[in-house]
């Protein structure tokens, strides 16, 4: 019914994963010639979108006229029904706040509730933007290392509650974590819940990645367990990575607690910081109430994908990875390599022909880690293992 065996030639489509990539690695690692070489790095998928939201976008299209437009109540009714259908949690839409994006709307909620010198607290290794966009607003990031385990990561809690006691004001959460994959369980959240209650620290949860997720594994909204409506939480989610729509750029805050919301609401009109476009609008409603069909067969394909990754990487000397709980990207530790990460960047750009992510981009807690997408083609998949191993070799 899909076909996510279908090669989409992406290059010269202004692509951030296919066209812009190579002067970044180039630049970055020092590499003579960037040719031929298999992008499966930035987190998009090269599958074609859901039919259903190529044709509401379309459709909308066919109306010449495109003035300012607000966002439908059958929009909105589109994101509540998917959340509850599919995470067992019940949004009031009139807590929903639009934003361009979740990294806008993370720097949003930064300067709206934080002041340049506060004490913003990040799990490592983590998403850039979470240590960037604090950093760039001048505000201290303090950094609660995660536990990797053989196959996991758990959280230190003790070290998380002496950051707190440091005076944390903000801590922004990935869950499910990018790049570990992790699926938070209840008592994770319950635990980070307490600790912020106790703390007075605003919680910012960040699950952009809570639909793709695998068997075995069910994502928690974090506003939805034990003594939430106790808590300063505000959730980030967002129908872009679930149905491959990052450029057409959209996200939304729910937030409960009506200080915080007013706040919120506030900065964006000071800002002139718009809701949704148009034909965002026209997608997301499209996406949650025509594309979970889409969603369920993307899932599965992608974890045949890790399945095949996972089980063709681990045979590689000093490699080791497992099948992440949530994502499609792959955390792969290849510290018994003995490499240093500029000598593994290099085998792979130069011998391999690979771009993949380098663990440090995301902290130094990820030294000795790769990131690898594997939401593409199968055959894409084949290519990017023969090219792994031939980096190695
Ligand atoms: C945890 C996380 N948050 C946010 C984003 C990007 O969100 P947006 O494109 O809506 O700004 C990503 C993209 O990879 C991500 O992994």
């Amino acid at each position: 019914m899909f076909n996510f065996d279908e090669l989409h030639n992406r290059k010269n489509t202004n692509s951030l994963k296919w066209d812009l990539f190579k002067e970044r690695y180039k630049a970055q690692f020092k590499i003579a010639d960037a040719s031929d070489i298999l992008p499966m790095w930035v987190a998009d998928m090269d599958f074609a979108i859901p039919q259903v939201i190529t044709d509401a976008i379309k459709e909308r299209l066919d109306h010449p006229i495109f003035g300012y437009s607000y966002v439908s109540d059958a929009c909105k009714d589109s994101i509540k029904n998917w959340f509850s259908r599919r995470h067992d949690w019940t949004i009031d839409t009139n807590t929903i706040l639009f934003h361009q994006g979740v990294v806008p709307a993370l720097a949003t909620i930064i300067e709206t509730f934080t002041q340049p010198g506060d004490k913003i607290c990040v799990s490592t290794p983590i998403y850039p933007p979470f240590f960037s966009i604090p950093s760039v607003q001048k505000r201290e990031v303090v950094e609660n290392l995660l536990i990797t385990t053989d196959d996991d990561f758990e959280y230190d809690f003790a070290d998380l509650e002496e950051q707190f006691k440091t005076g944390v004001k903000v801590y922004i959460l990935c869950s499910p974590h990018n790049p570990g994959g992790k699926v938070w369980s209840k008592e994770d959240l319950e635990k980070l819940v307490q600790l912020c209650i106790q703390y007075d620290v605003l919680l910012v949860s960040d699950e952009i990645h809570a639909d793709i997720v695998f068997d075995g594994f069910k994502h928690i909204p974090t506003l939805t367990v034990k003594d939430a409506d106790k808590a300063k939480i505000i959730t980030c989610i967002a129908p872009t990575k679930t149905f491959n729509i990052a450029g057409i750029h959209a996200a939304m805050m729910v937030v409960p607690n009506v200080e915080l919301r007013n706040k919120l609401a506030l900065n964006k009109a000071e800002h002139g910081r718009d809701d949704l476009n148009i034909l965002a609008a026209a997608a997301v409603k499209a996406a949650y109430e025509q594309g979970e069909e889409w969603v369920d067969a993307m899932i599965a394909y992608v974890s045949n994908n890790m399945d095949y990754v996972v089980e063709q990487l681990n045979q590689l000397e000093g490699i080791r990875v497992t099948k992440p709980q949530s994502t499609y990207l792959i955390w792969i530790d290849y510290r018994d390599t003995g490499l240093s990460e500029d000598e593994m960047m290099l085998r792979l750009l130069e011998k391999g022909k690979l771009a993949i992510e380098p663990g440090t981009k995301y902290t130094e807690a990820g030294r000795g880690f790769l990131r690898m997408n594997v939401a593409c083609p199968f055959e894409t998949v084949k290519d990017g293992v023969e090219r792994f191993k031939k980096a190695l070799l």
